[in-house]
């Protein structure tokens, strides 16, 4: 794979669907294959990305407007695809990433109001027009992931405190994101075990990348 420039996966969907677990387990997966990988998160995954993740995470910070959220997140991926993203594609590394642009259109549009068209304009200034090679939606119920979030026990961040009605509308900003582009994501049902969920993320994985 030496000399040739490496694939960038993104793996999304709602908290609570096991994007974080399955990430992890697709990076060991092709470091055993022998290839250079490196996982990346979003909000972060650079000095300064780390410091707009502490602001957007932190329950003091309030009176945020959806706009100004969303540009804070789109930072954070901008210095993300120009400081780490890119360059490590450029030298033949495979990027995972956990969360991309779907969270912004999803959060801080479908949820939060601001128009999808903007959001999708602001993405595509904050990637420089970098779209995953594969872009994989993992799909569960809302009361599946409500359950896993109660077993995994932790304290709420900023985000995750949000009502309910806003929640439900992220389970919805997937499901319309997915229909948007149709074609160019995969939507992987999550409802089962890790490993199951797994087999369908390599399946998923075959399919985008031939
Ligand atoms: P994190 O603790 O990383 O959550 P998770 O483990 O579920 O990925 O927190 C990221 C939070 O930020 C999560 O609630 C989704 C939200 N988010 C947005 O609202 N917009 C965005 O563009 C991104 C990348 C994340």
């Amino acid at each position: 794979m030496r000399g040739r420039r490496g694939r960038f996966i993104v793996i999304e969907g709602p908290d609570g669907a096991g994007k974080t677990t399955q990430a992890e387990m697709l990076c060991r997966e092709l470091a055993g294959r022998g290839l250079d990988v490196l996982l990346v998160r979003e909000p972060g995954g650079t000095a300064v990305g780390e410091k707009i993740r502490r602001i957007l995470l932190d329950r003091r910070t309030d009176n945020l407007t959806p706009l100004a959220e969303a540009f804070l997140f789109q930072a954070a991926r901008a210095q993300l695809v120009d400081e780490i993203i890119r360059p490590a594609l450029g030298r033949g590394t495979w990027v995972i990433a956990d969360r991309f642009s779907a969270s912004t259109y999803v959060y801080q549009g479908c949820a939060g109001g601001v128009p999808a068209a903007e959001i999708e304009r602001m993405s595509g200034l904050a990637t420089g027009g970098l779209w995953p090679d594969c872009y994989l939606i993992l799909a569960v119920s809302e009361r599946e992931a409500e359950a896993r979030k109660r077993r995994a026990g932790r304290r709420k961040d900023r985000m995750e405190a949000r009502p309910a009605a806003f929640r439900r509308k992220v389970f919805e900003g997937y499901r319309e994101f997915a229909r948007r582009h149709a074609g160019r994501v995969a939507v992987v049902d999550a409802s089962g075990s890790p490993g199951e969920t797994f087999r369908k993320v390599l399946e998923a994985l075959d399919h985008a990348l031939g």
